[in-house]
């Protein structure tokens, strides 16, 4: 197909249709919805014109959507079927921040291979994902789709994803296009309030947000969606700086550009545009080529060009852009792209991946006398609000049927369960040698518009988990959530807390296998867990302050009257079943354009099981011209260690991995001192002086 030539032969209508997005109960009646669909009036001429869907997935459903649309469409050019695969199609994975808990980006990109061929047999062509915000509020409910707090580990996942969604090339079978989401600021949403103002240095912007995004599009990621947040006062959907100067001359991304559901039309309500027609005119105007459910397009684009307020040249590249897609993913060829191929959804071998990668995600928080893993001869009671729960699936999981899923219950069913049940009575408790608590969130408070003002525990489970601790000391804690949950109140009451998110189809398989000790956790927080809600936004590379607290009660310094400024378990924490120590240390005493620094370090595993770290390096950039974070993550690496033995790693940072964005805004590195950390986590790292020569 010659598709500049096929631009030649479309009409104004078709081509403004290219750049509109409606959503699939517009082409099959059980199409999903992610957002407020409200009756616009389009005519038939309009959805049949309309050049994208989301929503609608199934080879049956694709196929029947896809022949109904092209029998009406006068040029026969396929639709393309975007959804939101998120973390898995049929057979779920962990929710994104828990596998960013395995510091691995690989489980990632295998995440996104298995997303991918599971996709594609069921006739979807792009999925939009990765989100690759940075967060640092747990209140939003959207952290759970995240990569967490840090940029490094922002910059790696997103390569990660956009290579696993997207193989080779889009020709091959088993891929799909990735849309890599949400340009930009959406995780700082202020107060961790869903949808709500974003307001940022364009120096932090830099740093630290942009930052995945350029790994995702130097991975070749063919679309990105804008955020529903404002950038510099001005909503990101009609940000011409944001979308044009940033994003695609500076930034180089030469994909499609795509709104956000609505997010068009909702500029409206921002208060910058007057009507559709002008929400319309000022979104294409500032870069954003296909406008997602909503009407703007349609209302304002054919005057503005008719007016000469936007040129045809303007509408014929993004069209370009929409049809050359189409041509990438062979549509024009085949418009039913993956409908024939076998449907590998839930087999064996991916259920067996998502097993593997739940339990690289689970993070051991405490584990007091080593009480874990569990002794098979001890008896045990199961209680708590999820321990009967089937939906351990978290959020944008359409297809993610529960009757996949197991209850911690059936999955713990070698063990001497005596009691399992939410109606208990204390003789249940006192008799059990081991108390499971099942506890957390339910799927449905995280995600999209799920915002929390408070991040304790919810359905009163402290209060629940304070009665149980009066009568049996040996609690284990099992928190099913989809964000950093406050456990002050309960940390001193139990005796060990496993951090299981929400891992999907295979999540209480996988808690299984830790409970007990066939698997060794491995797991490390990818987001601080905060000592209450209070101190969100909470996140280990923050600033130092003029006045930092260092001892207690120091009056006239940064700090909370009543609680402690550090978080209840910091960034890159997690324990496991062995007893691994850094044993040594060497490295270099400077970094310089011919030099870089060397580190070389032994892991002793003193236990006599194998066990798994992570090694964290961090740095402290002693003076700057900007002020720089106490601590940032520059390189990590995960490495198993066979019982009674060591093993050893190196590292080499080079100038290119300890550079900021300075006070123009352009990437710099300046000659100085600068303090080098590592350990096993954020909070705990030995520490030395390195110079830096520039
Ligand atoms: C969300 C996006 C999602 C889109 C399409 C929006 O409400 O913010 O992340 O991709 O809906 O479902």
């Amino acid at each position: 197909m010659n598709i500049e030539n096929l631009i030649k032969e479309m009409t104004l209508d078709e081509k403004i249709g290219q750049c509109v997005q409606l959503p699939g109960n517009y082409f099959d009646k059980n199409g999903e919805l992610t957002g407020p669909l409200e009756g616009y009036e389009l005519t038939d001429d309009q959805i049949f014109m309309c050049g994208s869907t989301l929503g609608i997935s199934g080879s049956a459903e694709i196929r029947k959507a896809q022949s109904f649309y092209l029998e009406k469409s006068r040029l026969k050019i396929p639709l393309l079927f975007m959804a939101d695969v998120v973390h898995g199609y049929e057979t779920m994975f962990p929710i994104p921040l828990a596998i960013a808990c395995s510091f691995d980006p690989m489980q990632a990109r295998k995440v996104a291979e298995y997303s991918a061929i599971e996709s594609y047999s069921n006739g979807l062509h792009v999925t939009f994902s990765p989100m690759v915000d940075i967060v640092k509020d747990a209140r939003w409910g959207r952290v759970m789709e995240s990569n967490g707090e840090d940029t490094k580990l922002g910059v790696d996942f997103a390569k990660a994803y956009v290579e696993g969604y997207q193989g080779t090339s889009l020709d091959q079978k088993n891929t799909i296009a990735s849309c890599v989401k949400h340009f930009v600021g959406y995780g700082a949403a202020e107060a961790g309030r869903e949808y709500n103002t974003v307001d940022m240095s364009e120096r932090v912007l830099r740093q630290e947000y942009l930052q995945p995004f350029q790994s995702a599009i130097d991975a070749g990621c063919k679309l990105l969606m804008t955020s529903f947040n404002t950038v510099n006062s001005v909503p990101a959907s009609v940000n011409k700086w944001l979308l044009t100067q940033l994003l695609r001359d500076e930034m180089g991304f030469e994909g499609l550009i795509i709104s956000d559901w609505t997010s068009i039309k909702e500029c409206i309500a921002h208060g910058v545009c007057s009507d559709l027609a002008d929400a319309g005119v000022q979104a294409f105007d500032a870069g954003c080529d296909i406008e997602m459910s909503s009407p703007c397009y349609y209302e304002g684009v054919k005057k503005a060009i008719e007016e000469g307020v936007i040129s045809i040249e303007a509408l014929d590249r993004a069209v370009l852009k929409v049809l050359s897609l189409k041509q990438e993913l062979g549509l024009f060829e085949n418009p039913y792209r993956g409908c024939d191929e076998p449907n590998k959804v839930l087999s064996d071998e991916h259920k067996q991946a998502a097993l593997e990668v739940a339990q690289q995600s689970i993070v051991l928080l405490k584990n007091e006398d080593s009480i874990l893993p569990i002794d098979k001869s001890k008896s045990i009671a199961i209680v708590g609000p999820n321990c009967s729960e089937l939906d351990l699936n978290g959020s944008w999981t359409w297809k993610g049927h529960l009757d996949n899923n197991i209850t911690l219950q059936q999955a713990l069913q070698d063990y001497n369960v005596v009691f399992c049940g939410n109606v208990y009575t204390y003789r249940d408790i006192e008799h059990a040698e081991i108390v499971i608590y099942a506890g957390g969130e339910k799927s449905n408070m995280v995600g999209e518009a799920a915002s929390r003002a408070s991040i304790t525990l919810p359905f009163n489970q402290e209060h629940e988990i304070e009665e149980l601790a009066n009568r049996n000391k040996q609690i284990v804690f099992v928190n099913y959530s989809g964000r950093p949950i406050d456990l002050s109140n309960i940390i001193n009451k139990t005796s060990a807390i496993v951090q299981a998110w929400f891992l999907g189809t295979m999540t209480n398989q996988a808690v299984a296998s830790v409970l007990s000790g066939d698997v060794n956790p491995s797991g490390k927080l990818a987001m601080s867990f905060p000592a209450s809600g209070g101190q969100c936004p909470i996140y280990y590379n923050h600033l130092r302050t003029g006045r930092p607290y260092q001892k207690l009660n120091e009056p006239y310094k940064s700090r909370y009257m009543d609680i402690d400024n550090e978080p209840l378990f910091p960034f890159g924490h997690g324990l496991n079943y062995s007893n691994i120590q850094i044993s040594q240390i060497e490295h270099g005493e400077k970094i310089s354009v011919d030099a870089t620094l060397k580190i070389s370090i032994n892991l002793e595993n003193s236990s006599n099981v194998t066990g798994t770290e992570v090694v964290q390096v961090y740095i402290n950039d002693k003076v700057a011209t900007v002020a720089r974070p106490v601590k940032e993550l520059v390189a990590y690496q995960k490495v198993e260690i066979a019982a009674n033995n060591v093993e050893h790693i190196d590292f080499e940072i080079c100038l290119d991995d300890i550079k900021y964005v300075g006070l123009d805004n352009k990437q710099c590195i300046e000659s100085g001192d600068l303090t080098l950390m590592i350990g096993l986590d954020s909070a705990h790292v030995y520490s030395a002086n390195i110079n830096v020569i520039v």
